[in-house]
C-alpha cells in the first residue's frame, strides 16, 4: 500500500538573480527586475511530499512531527529571513532561482530521510510560479 503525505511550510527570503560571468546589460536582459542589485524578497511556499509503504506497526508512512522537524532544521533555520546570496553557503556560488532553491531543499531533506521513502519538493516562489523536483532521473 503506497501512500503519500505532505507537510507544508513557508519561509521569507531575499535574493538577486545574476550571472557574474555576464555583463550588466546581459544580466538585465535575462533577469530583468530580479537582477536588482539591492535584492528583493519572496514569501516562499514549500510542499514536501513523502511517499512509500505504510508501517504496519504505527500505521504511519512517516511521523509528521519528524518531517516537520527536518523542514525546520534544514530549510527554515537555514533560509528564513536570510539574504540567500549573502547569508547562505548554498547560494554563494549558485544563482538562487526557484529551480536551484527547489533542488537544494530536496538534497537537504533527502539527506535526513529514511532511504526507503521517496521525496518530492514543490516550491512556490509566487502563487503562480511553482517548481517541482523529485530527484535525479
Ligand atoms: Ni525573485
Amino acid at each position: 500500500m503506497k501512500v503519500s503525505v505532505c507537510r507544508k511550510a513557508h519561509f521569507n527570503a531575499a535574493h538577486r538573480l545574476y550571472n557574474p560571468n555576464w555583463s550588466e546589460a546581459r544580466n538585465n536582459e535575462v533577469f530583468g527586475k530580479c537582477n536588482n542589485p539591492n535584492y528583493h524578497g519572496h514569501n516562499y511556499g514549500l510542499e514536501v511530499w513523502v511517499s512509500g509503504e505504510i508501517d504496519p506497526e504505527t500505521g504511519y508512512l512517516i511521523d509528521l512531527k519528524i518531517l516537520k522537524k527536518i523542514i525546520e532544521e534544514e530549510v527554515e533555520d537555514r533560509f528564513d529571513h536570510k539574504n540567500l546570496n549573502l547569508d547562505t553557503e548554498e547560494f554563494k556560488n549558485l544563482n538562487p532561482t526557484a529551480e536551484n532553491i527547489c533542488v537544494v531543499i530536496w538534497m537537504l531533506i533527502r539527506a535526513q530521510l529514511d532511504e526507503k521513502l521517496d521525496l518530492k519538493v514543490r516550491l512556490y516562489e509566487t502563487e503562480r510560479n511553482i517548481v517541482e523536483y523529485t530527484g535525479p532521473q
